[in-house]
């Protein structure tokens, strides 16, 4: 007999973002982040995880069709941790099948081109970690399965939570307080948009997980960010959200971003995530912003090139209208191409 059971994640955004670990066995982060979870119909990964006592080879992993490394610290972890729950409810049940003895087998394909250099690490945790507790029909809640993809990618743990979500950086040793928390259910503010435009396909330069532990160890505006700026936007952030004022959410997404890009400049050596398209993205939504006398749009950029820009529903013409326009943006994938998607209500 083989069990199985499919779930999908979602990618999720930040405008707040994590950078930085005080535990990087652990992905304990240097500051709390805040990211909107974008819509599952265009941003997600689907994986099914399936265990048999037939299965003869080892835990395997197939990613669109490629066999991974699952020999890694990070699926390690995440394997681990859900072996451990499933063994504890097998030892209380002695009558249901020991999965927890089984070699896994998981198969993950993302509906978005993992080349468009998307964060697909968020959603491709989250889903494995999902589709494994279905599988082992763990009665775990999202926060719980938030801490256990968290060791596979700190930024997979927000995308366990659909809407606006909150990574709380805790301050226990072991991790168990570092978890996502929803701040908003997408219905709270539903008409909120995100325009994804790949800038560049090409695979990043220097990774999350390296530049970040540079950043720590180098930049001197870094303790500032993590110890004062952050915080106090968190507290910004949330109150923007919950009174759905996107002037202020705009405002705050562009200066998390812009200093976030700051301290990799401020990094030895410095780090280059944003090229000329990127600052040509910047402009225009700063032109959009003057030409409506208000913030009716705001640019966010991870470890990468890729811009993306929120906005709300209504301003779809003055925003996405004249992206698409401006820089030959259509729907789809590839080169300079956008994508406008919903929010996502898990
Ligand atoms: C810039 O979650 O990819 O996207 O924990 O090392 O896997 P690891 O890093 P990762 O870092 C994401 C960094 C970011 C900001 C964010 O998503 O908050």
């Amino acid at each position: 007999k083989v069990y199985r059971a499919s779930t999908t994640a979602p990618v999720n955004i930040a405008v707040i973002k994590y950078w930085g670990k005080r535990d990087p066995k652990l992905n304990l982060p240097t500051n709390s982040s805040l990211s909107v979870t974008l819509s599952q119909s265009d941003l997600r990964t689907h994986t099914t995880a399936s265990c048999s006592p037939k299965f003869t080879y080892e835990d395997s992993l197939l990613l669109n069709g490629s066999p991974q490394d699952v020999s890694g610290a990070r699926t390690q972890a995440c394997f681990r941790e859900l072996r451990a729950l499933r063994k504890k409810i097998e030892a209380e049940n002695p009558s249901i099948p020991p999965l927890s003895t089984y070699p896994l087998n998981i198969v993950s394909e993302n509906n978005f081109p993992t080349a468009a250099g998307l964060a697909s690490s968020a959603a491709g945790f989250a889903a494995l970690v999902r589709a494994i507790a279905d599988l082992y029909e763990l009665p775990s809640s999202p926060t719980e399965l938030s801490r256990i993809a968290r060791q596979g990618s700190g930024s997979a743990c927000r995308s366990l939570f659909g809407g606006y979500v909150g990574w709380e950086m805790g301050s226990a040793v072991d991790g168990s307080d570092s978890v996502a928390y929803e701040v908003a259910p997408a219905s709270h503010w539903p008409n909120m948009r995100a325009l994804i435009l790949v800038v560049s396909a090409a695979k990043k330069g220097v990774s999350s997980t390296t530049g970040m532990q540079t950043t720590v160890a180098t930049s001197a505006l870094f303790p500032a960010r993590a110890n004062e700026v952050v915080p106090r936007r968190m507290k910004e952030m949330e109150k923007a959200i919950a009174a759905k004022d996107f002037e202020t959410f705009g405002k705050v997404t562009m200066r998390d971003s812009n200093g976030f890009h700051a301290t990799c400049l401020d990094t030895e050596p410095p780090i280059f995530y944003m090229n000329d398209v990127s600052r040509a993205a910047i402009r225009i939504v700063e032109g959009i912003n003057n030409a409506a006398g208000k913030t009716i749009a705001a640019y966010t950029f991870d470890a990468g090139p890729n811009a993306v820009i929120y906005y709300l529903e209504e301003n779809e013409k003055a925003v996405a209208g004249l992206f698409k326009a401006m820089l030959g943006a259509k729907e789809g994938w590839g080169g300079n191409r956008g994508v406008a998607v919903p929010v996502n209500d898990e």
